[in-house]
């Protein structure tokens, strides 16, 4: 069967206006920052590819590992009729659960979200190939603002994997969780990967590979700028950092200027000082307890909890309440 058509809610006029209001608020702020969805054109959907299958990068074979072992107790669990996903980018993983629904249950609908129109195009056409039973309904859309766009009735299961959900700031987190509940019903259910807390030797190394992988992957955010906005950004002219902030734990990716100098960006001249620092992305790490008391005051309730052997990654299955 072939994909549907994706619907697109998230035109590239409206991805323009947000890149500017974003680039604007961002770099006229000290210090400076960029959210992290500008990474995902798609050479940085690539990228990403490239990063989950690096040695360091431990997170998206953890999480693979864990939903091999429980994919078939969420699909008997939830016996979801629709399974959502968002920020799907490839939907790798996610084959697993498509597996277990197609063994155990009557899963009929597969609706992939992404910010990514690239990365989604490829992942709809390869699962529509792949599951000729299933429909593909792919949305081009922002999870932080258009939840009220997913599909309604059934019984749905959201899943939100590979960690993304500590791409948002706690703000945005209890937000994002909180439109969640409001874009579900009772009984509805919510599949989400979480990156766990551990020793920084594991996790500096996961955001700062050897062969330099993610320090592109970072650097490919000052390329999208000056693609869509016209501004001269030189990438070679930024560092790749990563850090661990052990009082937010979470990761904290940046771009060092190695040398002062003076971007033209829309209507600013942004200087930058030799040494300075552009915060392009938190990558918050939980712990179980953390979790739960989230998804709880957001209407949530944790039924089940899996991690692996190590207790680098977790999985929680939750139902509204
Ligand atoms: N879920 C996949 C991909 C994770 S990469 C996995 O586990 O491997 C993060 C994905 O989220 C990318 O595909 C990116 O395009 C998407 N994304 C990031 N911010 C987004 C936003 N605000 N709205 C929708 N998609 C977003
Ligand atoms: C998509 N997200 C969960 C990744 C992460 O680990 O925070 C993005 C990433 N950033 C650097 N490497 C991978």
């Amino acid at each position: 069967m072939t994909a549907d058509p994706l619907e697109i809610y998230l035109e590239e006029r409206d991805l323009a206006r947000a890149l500017r209001e974003d680039v604007r608020t961002g770099l006229t702020a000290q210090p400076k920052w960029l959210p992290p969805k500008w990474f995902y054109d798609a050479r940085g959907s690539e990228l990403f590819e490239e990063i989950t299958r690096l040695p360091e990068y431990y997170p998206t074979r953890t999480e693979r590992a864990i939903l091999a072992e429980h994919a078939t107790e969420v699909a008997r669990t939830t016996g979801a009729k629709t399974l959502i996903e968002l920020g799907s980018g490839s939907s790798e993983k996610t084959r697993l659960l498509l597996d277990a629904f197609t063994r155990h249950g009557g899963l009929g609908t597969f609706v992939p979200l992404d910010v990514s129109i690239s990365a989604l195009r490829q992942s709809t056409a390869e699962i529509a190939e792949a599951y000729p039973g299933l429909r593909v309904r792919g949305l081009v859309g922002d999870f932080t603002h258009q939840l009220d766009r997913l599909p309604t009735g059934g019984s749905r299961l959201v899943a939100f994997l590979g960690g993304t959900i500590g791409n948002l700031l706690p703000a945005e987190r209890a937000e994002f969780l909180r439109s969640m509940r409001d874009a579900l019903e009772s009984d509805d259910w919510l599949l989400l990967g979480v990156d766990l807390v551990k020793d920084p030797a594991v996790l500096v190394p996961a955001y700062d590979d050897a062969a330099g992988v993610t320090a592109e992957f970072n650097r490919n955010v000052l390329s999208v700028i000056n693609r869509e906005l016209g501004a001269d950004f030189d990438p070679a002219a930024f560092e790749h950092v990563a850090l661990w902030d052990p009082e937010h734990e979470w990761i904290e990716m940046r771009l060092r200027a190695r040398r002062p100098s003076r971007v033209r960006v829309l209507d600013l001249d942004v200087d930058f000082a030799e040494g300075e620092e552009m915060r392009t992305e938190v990558s918050a790490k939980f712990r179980p307890e953390g979790v739960t008391a989230e998804l709880d005051s957001a209407g949530f309730l944790v039924r089940r909890c899996w991690t692996d052997e190590r207790h680098l990654f977790a999985v929680v299955l939750a139902q509204v309440v």
